[in-house]
């Protein structure tokens, strides 16, 4: 069987953002970020404060961090040595989800099942020691409200987790309750702040020019440095870092698919950029438009991510790989013409991403800037989508060009890697010295 070439072009187009229309993007998520600086409720854009601006840069001492911002979780001990400098001391890495053995992000599981197993991971780290006061910072990664730097109340659950008892609780609470349940009262959080703040911190820990702190991952967000912030229980200086939440910028067009899938997501009508951009959902928006390509509309073929870069990291004359993950996934043996034509769904798919995120990054640098020149810096992102997906990252790059023009020269994007952990322990550093 060989594609409509119409219906082709077509999927291609749906996913195709011209330069005009990013300028109207990132025009518009300024104009979002102004209006919530006004009046929160304004702007689509949840901008949560954190509680902190800029580390000096001199923050010392060892510290517990947790990474709790997907399925993955980690604890770290870390020791910040001051001028830019740390080391990790230990690190242990456990999943929330092993299929078939246990699952703590589902419906069925409970608040207290998820920290307690957070807690154990926190035993081990410390290897037992109930006695030493450990002071620990949380990097918790999901949206939630402040009113300083320990009280992170979640709004909302985000990618898909939906365990119960947690949305309108205050994740620390939660934490510290498990940790004494295990019998860990030495074990205190002192700090808690989202992956974006975490990254933002460990980057600017490292080189002071950083302002904008971005993960590109399973999810999506940004936080960025305001200056005209600031708040007697803020620590750190420059002002105060927002958290954009940006994953729920609404602002723009969605196409067809990203409404098709919306509606059939954990939560429609939420997180709309974020189902645009990040990995958690273009797997999704690629199988729905194979389905329809096959007239299958409406069938999941589970490819994630990950399958989309290795299906666009196939060159191979017969496309070996592509072809054994479509025939796997999607039941079908492609002919080479088809699969040619899947390979650039994938990668337009991937390219309307990047430039959506770097439109995201230039409204923010435009808005930091005001009437002034925009300032020479560095723009920290982490996440597997940056960090791997091929196209990602020189896409975003060439999308600051068309945006910023001449002044593209003073920004680039740098990856800040680990920095969900690193970010933690400077953050508790930073509440506690
Ligand atoms: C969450 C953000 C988080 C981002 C990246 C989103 O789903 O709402 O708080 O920063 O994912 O992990």
């Amino acid at each position: 069987m060989a594609f409509n070439e119409e219906q082709f072009k077509d999927i291609i187009s749906e996913f195709t953002v011209s330069t005009e229309r990013l300028q109207e993007i990132a025009a518009a998520f300024r104009q979002d970020m102004q209006l919530g600086l006004r009046d929160v409720t304004l702007s689509s854009m949840r901008m949560l404060k954190s509680y902190v601006g800029l580390p000096s840069g001199k923050e010392t001492g060892e510290y517990l961090a947790l990474d709790f911002g997907g399925t993955n979780i980690r604890v770290f001990k870390i020791r910040l040595d001051g001028n830019g400098e740390f080391e990790v001391v230990k690190k242990i890495a456990r999943p929330l989800i092993v299929p078939g053995e246990y699952n703590y992000i589902s419906k069925e599981s409970t608040a207290e099942q998820m920290f307690d197993f957070i807690a154990e991971m926190i035993d081990e780290l410390i290897e037992g020691n109930n006695t030493d006061k450990f002071y620990l910072g949380h990097t918790f990664s999901f949206p939630s409200r402040q009113d300083d730097i320990y009280n992170a109340q979640l709004i909302v659950w985000t990618k898909e987790f939906a365990t119960q008892g947690v949305e309108g609780e205050v994740a620390n609470d939660l934490l510290a309750a498990a940790l004494k349940r295990r019998g860990f009262g030495n074990v205190v959080p002192v700090a808690v702040l989202n992956d974006t703040v975490a990254v933002l911190l460990s980057a600017a820990y490292k080189n002071p020019d950083t302002f904008i702190g971005s993960i590109y991952a399973t999810g999506h967000n940004t936080c960025y440095l305001e200056p005209s912030i600031q708040d007697e229980k803020s620590f750190g200086k420059g002002g105060m870092i927002l958290n954009l939440e940006c994953g729920n910028f609404m602002k723009l067009a969605p196409n067809r698919f990203d409404k098709e899938y919306d509606d059939s997501s954990e939560k429609p009508g939420e997180q709309r950029f974020e189902k645009m951009v990040s990995g958690r959902y273009m797997g999704e928006l690629f199988g729905m438009a194979i389905a329809e390509l096959v007239g299958e509309q409406g069938k999941n073929y589970n490819l994630t991510s990950v399958d989309m870069s290795m299906i666009i990291l196939d060159e191979s004359d017969n496309f070996e790989k592509a072809s054994a993950i479509l025939e796997e996934k999607v039941g079908r043996k492609f002919e080479h013409d088809d699969i040619a034509k899947i390979r650039e769904i994938a990668a337009a798919i991937v390219v309307r991403s990047a430039r959506l995120v770097a439109a995201s990054f230039v409204a923010i640098i435009w808005q930091r800037a005001g009437h002034d020149e925009i300032e020479r810096q560095h723009i920290a992102v982490d996440g597997s989508v940056y960090e791997k997906m091929p196209l990602a990252k020189d896409n975003i790059t060439s999308a600051l060009a068309e945006l910023l023009g001449e002044d593209a020269d003073k920004v680039d994007t740098v990856l800040d890697n680990g920095g969900s952990g690193l970010g933690a322990a400077i953050a508790a550093a930073m509440a506690v010295e």
